[in-house]
């Protein structure tokens, strides 16, 4: 059986510098798997090649063994690939609950039927009680909710998940990781670009490393943890982020 999402010798140049390079990993189906690396490893654009936003210079992204490469991103989120962004973008003006309708749009074109699905997926990030206020009064710990409401709105059955946990409290981490393990129990298949390294090891079953755009490492999070190569790795990034 092939995986939900197979990527195959992924690679993507931005001038002289190789972003990624040949990259190679699969996602199963109910699966959450941690994509980590130091800052400007390739992690993010990794995502925005799965996700449509960037084309790969070379290699095979498949969903359900289906090639998603060259489709637009909406496309590529029709046949159920959403992501969140690491910078969040709502719509700044608009109110919560129409900012998680824009994603329910997706999946449901009328709109009673867009704005009952937004309503339950704000009840299920816990952002119920904001739904008629402008995004831009969010806070942070919030903003990073309703990124992952958008995407989760459009009913997907891989999310991409880029930092939904970076600059919040103890708490708040806590609440997102409850959440991710939730919205993974539903069946939905994750991939989490994340720092907080309680988090990736409490998540995932299975975490993929990445230094200058290549794979380091892979396998189960004790046996990468020990990984000279990814210590290795990690001791080189100082920044934060
Ligand atoms: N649109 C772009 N144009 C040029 N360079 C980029 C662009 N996006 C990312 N990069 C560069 O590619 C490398 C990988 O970036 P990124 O994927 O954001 O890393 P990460 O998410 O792992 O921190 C970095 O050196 C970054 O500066
Ligand atoms: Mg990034």
């Amino acid at each position: 059986m092939s995986a939900l999402l197979e990527v195959r010798s992924l690679s993507k140049s931005f001038g002289g510098l190789q972003a990624v390079k040949d990259l190679s990993f699969d996602v199963s189906e109910g699966e959450i798997v941690a994509l980590i690396g130091p800052n400007g490893a390739g992690k993010t654009t990794v995502f925005a090649l799965l996700s449509g936003f960037l084309e790969p210079d070379a290699g095979e992204i498949a969903l359900r063994g289906r090639s998603i490469v060259g489709l637009k991103p909406h496309a590529i989120c029709a046949l159920g690939l959403a992501r969140t962004f690491q910078i969040v973008r709502p719509f700044p003006h608009l109110s919560v609950l129409r900012n998680v309708m824009v994603g329910a749009l997706a999946r449901h074109p009328e709109p009673r039927e867009a704005a009952a699905r937004a309503e339950a997926v704000l009840v299920e990030v816990g952002l119920e009680a904001r739904r008629a206020q402008a995004a831009s009064g969010l806070t942070l710990a919030e903003r990073k909710r309703l990124e992952l409401a958008r995407a989760l709105a459009t009913e997907p059955a891989v999310l991409l998940l880029d930092e939904v946990m970076a600059g919040l409290n103890a708490a708040e981490t806590e609440r997102i990781v409850e959440l991710v393990l939730g919205i993974n129990r539903r069946g939905v298949a994750i991939v989490l670009i994340e720092h907080v390294m309680r988090a990736v090891m409490s998540l995932s079953r299975r975490i993929v490393v990445i230094n200058y755009g290549e794979r380091i490492a892979e396998g189960v999070p004790d046996a990468v943890a020990n990984d000279p190569r990814v210590i290795e790795a990690y001791l080189g990034d100082t920044a934060e982020g």
